[in-house]
């Protein structure tokens, strides 16, 4: 989609038929072309560019950059050292947010959460501050996508941004401190949105989750992975117990993938630290376990991890995006109490909560397969091969004592 015309606007060119972008360009040597790409990417030009845009339109580079919202240091100083004299200017422009009373609607209860129908940020307003443990937000991505609830999912690059940061801000507010916000998007709006993020929060980690959701883009390296921000309020996360995963193997020989070096007797028994790239996330599209068309479904798996990683039994998560509600299905299972949000409806989270025992079933099938370097089926396998295993290790080390006493 793009931005709206910030970089035209600046400069007094209208595009429409009988405007002046063509004799701009020409006056400014600056190809049409190329104009029309500063202006769809809101790009301040540089170099040669900048300096025969600035002639032709008789524009300083400070009022262009604040004509198109793009402030830079020297701007930001400035402003912060003339804050007095600026806010009469500018306070009109703020929301103040004052409104405890919300008009999202109560859609059903379990025992330990809440989901309502209605827009996320009218909630949030309403939530308490410092009240929620862990917030974990999988927004729409701005892709034209057709959802139930026929959202313009079709902004504005800067109006998406600004919709963004406004639920961002008060998910900061609401977070406890050493609560923690997972942020679940494409690299590219999560890229535009670190330093906003930064300004309220603590960064820990970018995330690479390695899955596959486009086709490969000629002339672009193939899109493989989405992004997954992790800040927390305050300089240290209050609970961070990620799970320790299992060592990849050969699924026909069961030998280890990776090389480990000579540090086979160093490993920890209970897996391996998880890295900030997940692999082992799988993408929902299995009509079986699809619940809805449209809803960008994710895996249970992924947020089993999320919740294990960042809460404890009892605290409270919220997920201002509801979807087919995969968060509040893995609080739910596990202990955690919950509030939710979607703005469609929601009788297809309604339906998969009628479904729990399945669903129970699915995490309990991820949750055997972790926390240990080699499950009992691979570790099986991997001694009737005279490969070793933990306590192949272990036996051998304990040998070797005995031999050196005696
Ligand atoms: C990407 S989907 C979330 C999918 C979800 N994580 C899952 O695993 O099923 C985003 C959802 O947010 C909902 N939504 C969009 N804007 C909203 C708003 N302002 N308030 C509440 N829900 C909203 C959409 O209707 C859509 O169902």
């Amino acid at each position: 989609m793009g931005y709206s015309n910030q970089f035209f606007k600046a400069l007094s060119i209208r595009e429409e038929k009988g405007g002046n972008l063509a004799t701009f360009a020409k006056q400014s040597g600056v190809p049409v072309k190329k104009l029309k790409y500063y202006n769809k990417n809101n790009i301040v030009p540089t170099g040669t560019d900048l300096k025969n845009i600035m002639s032709a339109a008789n524009i300083s580079e400070l009022l262009l950059r604040i004509k198109m919202g793009r402030l830079d240091k020297d701007i930001i100083e400035a402003i912060q050292e003339n804050a007095e004299a600026i806010l009469p200017l500018i306070e009109t422009h703020v929301p103040t947010i004052e409104s405890p009373m919300t008009n999202c609607k109560l859609e059903f209860k379990t025992n330990l959460g809440e989901l309502y129908r209605g827009d996320s940020y009218e909630l949030l307003k309403s939530i308490e501050s410092d009240s929620i443990d862990l917030i974990f937000a999988d927004p729409p991505f701005n892709l034209a996508v057709i959802y139930p609830s026929e959202i313009n999912d079709s902004l504005r690059t800067e109006k998406y941004i600004h919709w963004c940061q406004e639920w961002i801000k008060e998910s900061a507010r609401v977070l406890k401190p050493g609560g923690s916000l997972f942020l679940w998007n494409l690299p590219k709006w999560n890229a535009a949105l670190t330093s906003y993020l930064e300004s309220m929060l603590t960064f820990r980690h970018w995330i690479g989750v390695d899955i596959k959701y486009s086709l490969p883009i000629q002339k672009r390296l193939y899109p493989s992975h989405y992004s997954l921000l992790y800040y927390v309020k305050g300089d240290k996360p209050k609970t961070f117990h990620p799970d320790r995963l299992t060592m990849d193997v050969c699924s026909k020989c069961y030998a280890e993938l990776k090389d480990y070096g000579g540090y086979k007797d160093k490993m920890n028994p209970t897996g391996i630290n998880m890295t900030d790239i997940w692999t082992d996330i799988p993408p929902v599209r299995h009509r079986k376990y699809k619940r809805r068309e449209g809803s960008n479904e994710l895996s249970l798996k992924l947020l089993d991890r999320i919740i294990e990683m960042a809460s404890n039994k009892g605290d409270l998560v919220f997920d201002p995006f509801g979807g087919s509600g995969t968060t509040y299905m893995a609080a739910e299972l596990k202990g955690r109490k919950w509030i939710g949000c979607e703005i469609g409806p929601s009788d297809v989270i309604q339906e998969r909560f009628s479904l729990i025992n399945d669903e129970r079933k699915i995490l309990d099938g991820y949750r055997k397969n972790i926390n240990s370097l080699f499950p009992e089926k691979i570790r099986v396998e991997r001694e009737k091969r005279g490969l070793w295993t933990c306590e192949t290790i272990r036996k051998k080390k304990k040998a070797n004592q005995l031999d050196e006493k005696s």
